[in-house]
């Protein structure tokens, strides 16, 4: 790691107010969380097309679900990695720390950030596709599939935003107007190519924040970083965070250490 840059970083990481950060499914990978576009990736061994879209589900709720509940079965025992609990440390290192994540496993609440955009929905979510009543769902396996609405036996489908479908207009008015007001925005383990996440990173250097990206690999957006560190989350987070709480220490901030 560029020790300069990290220092540099770090001398404007402690005259921030605001950060933001966006994130993707290389967090969760140091997890034991799958991502859907590296070697092992799901979108290497599945079809989007047969299992995350609304035609789908239409032609194959059961297909679909047993997919989810796959996936939920491998999420449910993962705990949070370094890179979330740096995350929810930061919340009170800075006046406003927002995480809006692609990531639909929860880990960063599960890690207690606060302040979490779920652009994609919730895979602990289920939603009735009559009424679109929205429930929590933890279940692994879950007893029925396809499960159905308690309430009126309808279907029920996961909370996800799917291939095709609009995200909710609401929360990504909040992202950006988050991404437009932050000093800082990192950009974490995001293959930055899925829109309109795949924006915000250029919307918060328009608006005049740095934006510091920490991936495996460089992605289209990296010729565009104001920083660019590349390596795992999990590794890269903790080593900044030491390096802005001692500097916040020696600048007389209260900074204790971190997780
Ligand atoms: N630390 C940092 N980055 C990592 C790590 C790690 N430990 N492991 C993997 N990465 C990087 C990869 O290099 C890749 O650029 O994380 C990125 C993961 O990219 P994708 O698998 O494409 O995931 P993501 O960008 O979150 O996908 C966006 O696409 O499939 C849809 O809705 C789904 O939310 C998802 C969206």
């Amino acid at each position: 790691m560029d020790d300069k840059r990290i220092a540099l970083l770090t001398e404007i990481l402690a005259g921030a107010r605001r950060v933001a950060v966006l994130t993707g499914a290389g967090i969760s990978a140091e997890s034991g969380v799958p991502t859907f576009r590296g070697k092992d990736g799901l979108w290497k061994q599945y079809r989007a097309e047969t299992l995350a879209t609304p035609e789908a589900f239409e032609r194959d709720p059961a297909l679909v679900w047993e997919w989810y509940d796959w996936r939920r079965g491998l999420i449910a025992p993962v705990e949070p990695n370094p890179g979330h609990r740096v995350l929810a440390g930061w919340q009170d290192l800075f006046e406003d720390l927002a995480v809006i994540t692609q990531n639909v496993d929860g880990l960063h609440e599960k890690a207690g950030s606060r302040n979490v955009v779920e652009l994609h929905g919730n895979i602990w979510k289920v939603r009735c596709t009559r009424d679109h009543t929205v429930s929590e769902s933890r279940l692994t396996p879950l007893p029925e599939i396809p499960p159905r609405c308690p309430d009126c036996g309808a279907l029920l489908r996961p909370h996800i935003v799917w291939f095709g479908e609009a995200l909710d207009a609401s929360l990504l008015e909040r992202a950006f107007a988050l991404t437009e007001a932050c000093q800082v925005m990192f950009v974490i383990g995001t293959s930055a190519v899925v829109q309109p996440a795949a924006s915000l990173p250029y919307a918060a250097g328009r608006a005049g924040a740095k934006v510091v990206e920490i991936n495996l690999e460089p992605t289209p957006f990296t010729p565009r970083a104001d920083f660019f560190f590349p390596g795992k989350a999990g590794e890269i987070l903790p080593l900044l965070d030491r390096r802005l709480r001692d500097s916040l220490r020696a600048g007389g901030r209260d900074a204790p250490q971190g997780h």
